[in-house]
């Protein structure tokens, strides 16, 4: 019977079972005695299992003896308790067969040694073999797992919002557009140069930025929901924190305001933690112990005490009175800098912090307007070491005040007729966030580089593999 290795590892076989193992050598290593100890990783799990292969072997000295870093095989045998150190289990092959060779042993890049994160970018199509991108992978498996469960055992609805579109919800004007390659047809200008901005069958299109104005039209009518999918940015961002592609986390809450919104960012970021502790708890192991060492106590300690929430006046204020030198200066109506985010987190808190209720002028066009008439109902949490990973608002539910602030940013009201149409039918208070998915891949493994994060980075220049 075929087991995988996590299974094999489990404790749930009993010793003396005959089992078939697939997978990749990571090393081997000959006895004197005539025997090949064989490591083999099938990336269920962080470890991989020890088949032991004697010199018995039909093929020992023909094909055993020969297997290097990579080769795929088959190996057939008795499950038994292992003598060895660093493993409860060990198969003792009868059979083992090669699968895949490894063509040229002496270039294979993924050697049985550490390798910079640096270097394995470079061969990403590679990279998943090694125990930081298996690690990295099972967790950013679990944290998705954990996102879908939080909204289901609260009730939201998951909804796919397009990719392709023509509303900028953030109004950066950070969008990519997209266009077909039909040169034959390219749309012309009355002049008869190629008119790009009809090159979406003649009309303009983009890659999404957001999917929340989308999904707010479905919170208006499900309460709640969430989309999560893939968004683009067209920023030329060459920082650790920046992909030009990105996967987002969107909740929208009806009947809420920004408090709520709040509670559920915690609520959610908490139990995310809990089930990645719970459920990886060898992957996050070997965070702790390679990449950084407080990857479990950090999660432990967040997870123990309440976040942290301070006005972003009050943020100002203590920043300025921080006597601190930043390379930006500190004032009010200005955005808030990594610098001070970090000061804030790191130094101020020593945790996770929410601030709240921004300058109008710095967020976006859709956040709702505070009784004060110059700050906004938003919301950022700040990570200690990350900054930003969540970002967020209550609506302007408003029709007046919508119409205005569309005015004020300089945005078509014709583009947003449909967006305001849930202001003309039954609007209600409601709020909503933004997770950046890979930031907080990031802070849960403790990686240095958002481009560790998702399997094929892409950022200003770089689309290969
Ligand atoms: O703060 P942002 O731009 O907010 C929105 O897009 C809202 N529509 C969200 C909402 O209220 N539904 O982006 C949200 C999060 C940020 O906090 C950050 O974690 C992440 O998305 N993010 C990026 N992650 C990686 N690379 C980039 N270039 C990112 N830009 C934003
Ligand atoms: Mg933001």
């Amino acid at each position: 019977r075929v087991v995988d290795v996590k299974h094999a590892l489990s404790g749930a076989i009993a010793p003396g079972s005959k089992v078939r193992i697939n997978g990749w050598v990571r090393t081997r290593r000959d006895s004197k005695a005539g025997l090949s100890f064989v490591s083999l990783s099938d990336g269920s799990c962080f470890d991989p299992i020890q088949v032991v292969a004697p010199a018995a072997l039909a093929n020992y000295e023909s094909e055993v003896l020969h297997l290097t870093a990579g080769c795929a095989i088959s190996a057939e045998g008795e499950l038994v308790a292992s003598q060895g150190k660093g493993q409860a289990f060990e198969v003792q092959a009868s059979s083992l067969s090669v699968l895949g060779w490894v063509d040229d042993p002496e270039t294979y890049p993924i050697q049985p040694k550490p390798h910079s994160p640096e270097f394995l970018r470079e061969v990403a199509h590679l990279r998943p073999r090694t125990n930081l991108f298996g690690a990295v992978s099972r967790v950013r498996h679990t944290i998705a797992q954990a996102i879908h469960r939080y909204f289901d055992e609260h009730g939201y609805f998951w909804v796919n919002t397009p990719i392709i579109t023509t509303s900028d919800t953030e109004g950066a004007g950070e969008m990519f557009r997209v266009s077909t390659l039909d040169l034959m047809n390219l749309p012309r200008t009355d002049k008869g140069a190629v008119d790009f901005r009809k090159d979406f069958f003649g009309k303009e299109a983009f890659l999404t930025v957001s999917g929340q104005l989308n999904v707010e039209a479905y919170c208006l009518a499900l309460s709640k929901v969430y989309t999560f999918g893939p968004t683009f940015r067209a920023e030329n961002s060459h920082t650790t924190r920046h992909l030009a592609e990105f996967w987002m986390v969107e909740p929208e809450i009806a009947f809420a305001d920004l408090a709520e919104d709040a509670r559920v960012a915690e609520e959610f970021l908490k139990f995310i933690f809990r089930m990645v502790l719970a459920e990886r708890p060898d992957d996050m192991a070997f965070f702790a112990e390679r990449v950084e060492k407080t990857a479990i106590s950090r999660l432990e300690s967040i997870i123990a005490s309440p976040f942290a929430q301070i006005d972003y006046t009050d943020a100002v204020e203590i920043l300025k009175k921080s006597g601190r030198k930043f390379d930006y200066a500190v004032e009010w109506g200005a955005d808030l800098q990594t610098e001070h985010e970090r000061f804030l987190t790191e130094e101020y808190v020593g945790g996770p912090v929410v601030v709240k209720n921004y300058p109008e002028k710095i967020k976006a066009f859709y956040m709702r307007l505070n009784d004060d008439g110059r700050t906004v109902a938003a919301m950022d949490v700040l990570a200690p070491g990350i900054g930003e990973i969540i970002g967020g608002s209550q609506r302007e539910e408003r029709l007046d005040i919508l119409d205005r602030r569309i005015a004020q940013f300089g945005l078509d009201p014709k583009m947003y007729s449909w967006y305001r149409d849930f202001r003309r039918y039954g609007t209600v208070p409601h709020a909503g966030f933004g997770l950046g998915f890979e930031r907080l891949v990031v802070y849960v493994c403790g990686l240095a580089n958002i481009r560790d994060a998702i399997p094929y980075p892409r950022v200003p220049g770089s689309a290969e593999f």
